[in-house]
C-alpha cells in the first residue's frame, strides 16, 4: 500500500537527504532542462565536476544559459558547458531544438527533463492553445523526448552503454488523481487542457496532475523503449528553489524544505546510481525505487496511463 499521508512525508524530509552519489562522465553528453535556477542548475553543477565530454545547458533563453554557464565554471571549473534554448510552452520552440540537437549532438547519454512552473490561480493558454501548466510541464517535456529519441537510441546502439532519461516528478502524485470525468472523455488531454473542464478547483490541482502524468510518461516509455534505454521519474523532496514564488509555504520552508542542491542529489541519483534494470520505468525517492500510489496502479489509473500517453 502507498498512498502516503502528509504526515509520512513530514517524517521523512525531516530524516535528511541522502549523500550524493558520484561517477566518471567522461565521453558522456549531458542535458539539463531548466538548468539556470533551482533544482536543475545545482544537478548540472554536480553533473559538471564529474567530468562529461559535454553539458547542455538548457534554459528559456542562449542568455540565461549562459548566465547558468558562467557561474558553473565559476564554481566547478568546468569549461564544456553549452546553451541551448527551448520554451517548453511553444511546440515550434521544442522542433527547432531538436532540429538543432540533430545537427549539433553526436550522442546524449542522459537527458533530464527538469524544467517546470507552478501556477497558482488564473486559466491560461499557450499560443499552441493548450492549458498552460500541462503544456510545459508535461506534454512539452513529452515531446522534447520524443524527439530528441533517435539520438538517444543511436547512442545506444553505436557507443553500447544504456542513456537515461530522467524526469524530474513530485510527491504529490501521492496526494491527488486525473479526474474520473477527463479519464471517460474521449480524448482525456484534450479534456484536461479545456477552459470548461479547468475550474478554479480543477487547476488548484493541475500541478500535481502535470507531474502525475510525468510518472505516466515514463511508464510508456519503458513499455515502448527497447531495454537498452532507461527512463525514470522521480521525486526530489519538498526544496527551496524558484518554484516557491509561486505559492510560499513558510512553515514547510522553515520546517523541513530542503536545499535546492540537496533535491538535486535525487536528479543525480537517477542518472547514473542504482541499477538499470530496477530503476527502468520506476519512480524514485531518497535513493530507492518506490511504487507510485494506489490510484496509479488502479484499472482507472492504468486507463488514464493509457488515455494520455498511448
Ligand atoms: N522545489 C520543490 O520543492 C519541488 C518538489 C517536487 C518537484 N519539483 C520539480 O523540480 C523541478 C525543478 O523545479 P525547481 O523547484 O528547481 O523550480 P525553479 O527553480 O522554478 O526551476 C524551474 C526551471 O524551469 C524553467 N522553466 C519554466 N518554464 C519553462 C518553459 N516554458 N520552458 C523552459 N523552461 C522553463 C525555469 O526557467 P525560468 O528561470 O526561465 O523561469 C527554471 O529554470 C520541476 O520539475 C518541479 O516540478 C520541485
Amino acid at each position: 500500500m502507498v498512498n502516503r499521508t502528509y504526515q509520512e512525508m513530514v517524517e521523512e524530509q525531516k530524516k535528511g537527504m541522502v549523500p550524493i552519489v558520484r561517477g566518471d562522465l567522461t565521453g558522456k553528453t549531458v542535458m539539463v532542462t531548466g538548468a539556470n535556477s533551482g533544482i536543475g542548475f545545482e544537478a548540472a553543477k554536480h553533473f559538471a565536476t564529474m567530468s562529461p565530454a559535454r553539458l547542455i545547458i538548457v534554459c528559456r533563453s542562449v542568455e540565461k544559459a549562459q548566465q547558468s554557464i558562467k557561474q558553473i565554471q565559476e564554481e566547478t571549473g568546468y569549461k564544456n558547458a553549452e546553451p541551448m534554448a527551448l520554451d517548453l510552452g511553444k511546440f515550434s520552440s521544442i522542433s527547432e531544438f531538436a532540429t538543432q540537437a540533430s545537427k549539433t549532438l553526436d550522442r546524449l547519454d542522459i537527458l533530464v527533463e527538469n524544467a517546470a512552473v507552478a501556477i497558482m490561480g488564473k486559466y491560461a493558454q499557450t499560443e499552441d492553445g493548450w492549458e498552460s501548466m500541462l503544456q510545459v510541464n508535461s506534454l512539452g517535456p513529452a515531446l522534447h523526448v520524443l524527439l530528441l529519441l533517435p539520438i538517444i537510441m543511436n547512442t545506444a546502439k553505436q557507443h553500447s552503454v544504456v542513456p537515461r532519461i530522467v524526469v524530474v516528478s513530485s510527491e504529490m502524485i501521492f496526494y491527488a488523481n486525473i479526474g474520473s470525468d477527463a479519464i471517460a472523455a474521449p480524448n482525456t488531454l484534450e479534456t484536461l487542457s479545456s477552459k470548461e473542464y479547468c475550474t478554479p478547483e480543477v487547476l488548484a490541482n493541475r500541478y500535481t496532475e502535470s507531474k502525475i502524468l510525468n510518472v505516466m510518461l515514463v511508464h510508456k516509455l519503458a513499455e515502448h523503449l527497447p531495454k537498452n534505454i532507461v527512463p525514470v521519474a522521480l521525486n526530489p523532496g519538498y526544496c527551496l528553489s524558484g518554484l516557491q514564488q509561486a505559492a510560499r509555504y513558510k512553515k514547510m520552508e522553515d520546517e523541513f524544505a530542503y536545499t535546492s542542491e540537496e533535491g538535486s542529489r535525487q536528479i543525480i541519483y537517477s542518472a547514473i546510481g542504482g541499477k538499470d534494470e530496477e530503476l527502468r520505468g520506476a519512480f524514485t525517492s531518497y535513493s530507492q525505487v518506490l511504487e507510485v500510489s494506489d490510484w496509479m496502479l488502479s484499472e482507472e489509473g492504468k486507463k488514464a496511463e493509457d488515455k494520455t500517453w498511448v
